[in-house]
């Protein structure tokens, strides 16, 4: 295979794109963020990559709890709608349906099948971006999303962000199951 040099790009495939959502000034707020990802498993935390002048970043800074909402593909529209619009010129607090969980004012949107209730625990200025590191305190899952009690990836739909050509997809088809595949002969 042979590869071109194309710089050193922020491209990572795929990437999530998920909601998250803080209180800022007494008003819920939600932005898109694709740059966001699983960071440990003990503590459970969750790392977001957040530009410097973004609205939310005053929120998690203010109140040190935040979510992280998975919406389903067919939230598109309104997931795109949080990444092109900023609080602090428009009132995303009713696009969606709220609710509050044990940490009580991390706003979490019902549509989305899954909710990660989040208090900060690292803040890292990176530059452009401060990496933003939450210990998940609650997972909310929609049980209409789950087969055997266990989440159903196909379910949650999940929406998928594609860098470079800026497109939504959704989930495809399954090719083998992790940490067993790689033991077939
Ligand atoms: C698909 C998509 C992914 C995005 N990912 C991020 C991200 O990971 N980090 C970030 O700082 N901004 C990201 N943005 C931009 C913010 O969502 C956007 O600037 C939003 O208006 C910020 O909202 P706020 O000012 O209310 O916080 C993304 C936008 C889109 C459309």
């Amino acid at each position: 295979m042979s590869k071109v040099k194309i710089g050193p790009q922020t491209m990572l495939y795929p990437m999530p794109a998920v909601l998250i959502g803080t209180m800022i000034n007494n008003r819920p707020n939600f932005m898109t963020a694709a740059w966001c990802s699983i960071a440990s498993f003990t503590p459970p935390a969750v790392a977001v990559a957040i530009q410097k002048k973004r609205y939310t970043l005053e929120g998690i800074q203010e109140t040190k709890v935040f979510s992280v909402n998975v919406p389903s593909s067919d939230m598109a529209k309104a997931v795109d709608y949080c990444g092109i619009y900023s609080g602090r010129n428009k009132d995303k607090s009713s696009i969606f349906t709220l609710s509050y969980g044990d940490l009580k004012s991390a706003p979490l949107i019902d549509e989305c099948p899954v909710s990660l209730e989040c208090t900060l625990i690292e803040s890292l200025d990176l530059g452009s971006h401060t990496l933003i590191v939450g210990e998940i305190a609650e997972t909310y899952l929609d049980e209409e999303c789950t087969v055997n009690n266990k989440p159903a990836a196909l379910k949650i739909d999940p929406l998928i962000f594609v860098p470079g050509t800026l497109e939504y997809f959704k989930l495809g088809n399954v090719v083998g199951r992790a940490y067993r595949i790689g033991k077939e002969e």
